[in-house]
């Protein structure tokens, strides 16, 4: 029996990409790489970089969120709860949930960070649902976003070409009709841990001259290992989300996928059975920004978007963490 009070809606989504362009002929002359081998095994073109001293990823969550107020005409006032998912807060503590809250005056806000890597708005969304369906949260904020150029080691070809900076946010209400979120299916194994992690810094391998000199403060991942894991497990999950709720693929309007790599999206289109024009696709211009990716997809094909349509949000990452979403679209733009 299910406990929900309300069903929850995304009712209004904004993005934020910082001005810098990466493109991939300027990583040629930083790595031993070519456009061709990018493009090829990932879909990539360019990416964005958030530059200058002393910005962090709240910078990205601040510049989402003020679009997002203004845009759905939200005095900030009058946010409960402030979700950040990012694997790149700007400091371990206090969270990026509070400093955003502070920098937007979001004065009767309380937030907290979560961590679920390229997962992690997935993650975050449906936390969020939870105090909407429960009936304690009026409006609740929603943020993915990685400044993924902080962990990464632009000297090193394997994983600069991937990632960028950029970030997400919705605002989660009541819905008056039967649209939002229907349901999700989410996963985690750690015994993947080790084939995509981060591991200095923390606890583990507090920072130290040994670890600056290992190079264990900046993103390490066995590629084609996580690759098969990611190609497997975010078609599973996107396929059992469908069978769960009874949907064919001619119901399904857009997969919004997580967007590490375009050949792991195919691969999860195939199994849903939908065609490329039903797959939301902006990497070839940001990369990975890990749990900035849904969001700012959401953002960039907000327009196509009509009440009432069917997507289904898959993402698979670090952790490892993956994960499957079905909404009913709220709004008409
Ligand atoms: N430019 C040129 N060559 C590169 C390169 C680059 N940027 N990076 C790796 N290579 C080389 C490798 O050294 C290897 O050369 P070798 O055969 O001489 O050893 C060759 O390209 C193939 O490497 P491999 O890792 O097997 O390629 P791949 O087809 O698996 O593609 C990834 C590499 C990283 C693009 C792919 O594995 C991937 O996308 N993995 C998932 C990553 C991801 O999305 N993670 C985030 C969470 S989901």
């Amino acid at each position: 029996m299910s406990s929900k009070k309300y069903k929850a809606c995304i009712s209004g989504v904004h993005g934020y990409v910082p001005d810098y362009v990466l493109t991939n002929s300027e990583l040629e002359k930083l790595v031993d790489t070519t456009d061709e081998w990018i493009v090829t095994r990932t879909g990539i073109k360019e990416r964005r970089i958030l530059k200058g001293e002393l910005q962090g990823t709240s910078v990205l969550g601040v510049r989402c969120l003020e679009g997002l107020l203004e845009k759905t005409n939200t005095n900030p006032k009058d946010i409960d709860l402030i979700i950040v998912a990012t694997v790149t807060p700007d400091m371990f503590f206090p969270s990026t949930a509070n400093l955003i809250a502070d920098k937007v005056g979001a004065s009767k806000a309380y937030g907290f960070d979560i961590s679920a890597a390229c997962s992690g708005f997935l993650f975050a969304l449906t936390t969020g649902c939870q105090f909407i369906e429960s009936g304690t949260h009026k409006k609740v904020v929603v943020i993915g976003a990685d400044k993924m150029s902080s962990i990464i080691d632009y000297d090193e070809r394997k994983n600069c070409v991937l990632f960028g900076d950029g970030g997400g946010s919705v605002l989660l209400e009541r819905s008056n009709d039967d649209t939002g979120i229907q349901d999700y299916i989410l996963r985690s194994d750690g015994s993947g841990s080790d084939m995509l992690c981060l591991r200095g810094g923390g606890s583990l391998r507090p920072a130290s001259i040994e670890t600056i000199k290992n190079k264990d403060h900046y993103i390490y991942q066995e590629g084609s290992s996580v690759f098969k894991f990611a190609v497997t497990n975010m078609a599973d999950i996107s396929e059992e989300i469908m069978k769960k709720n009874n949907l064919s693929s001619d119901d399904v309007s857009y997969l919004v996928p997580h967007q590490a790599n375009k050949r792991i999206i195919d691969a999860t289109a195939k199994r849903m059975g939908v065609g490329p024009e039903k797959v939301l696709l902006n990497i070839e211009k940001y990369g990975n920004t890990t749990a900035g990716t849904i969001p700012l997809c959401l953002w960039d094909f907000e327009k196509k978007f009509k009440k009432g349509d069917n997507l289904i949000l898959a993402a698979f990452g670090g952790g490892f963490t993956w994960g499957s979403l079905y909404l009913k679209w709220s709004y008409n733009n």
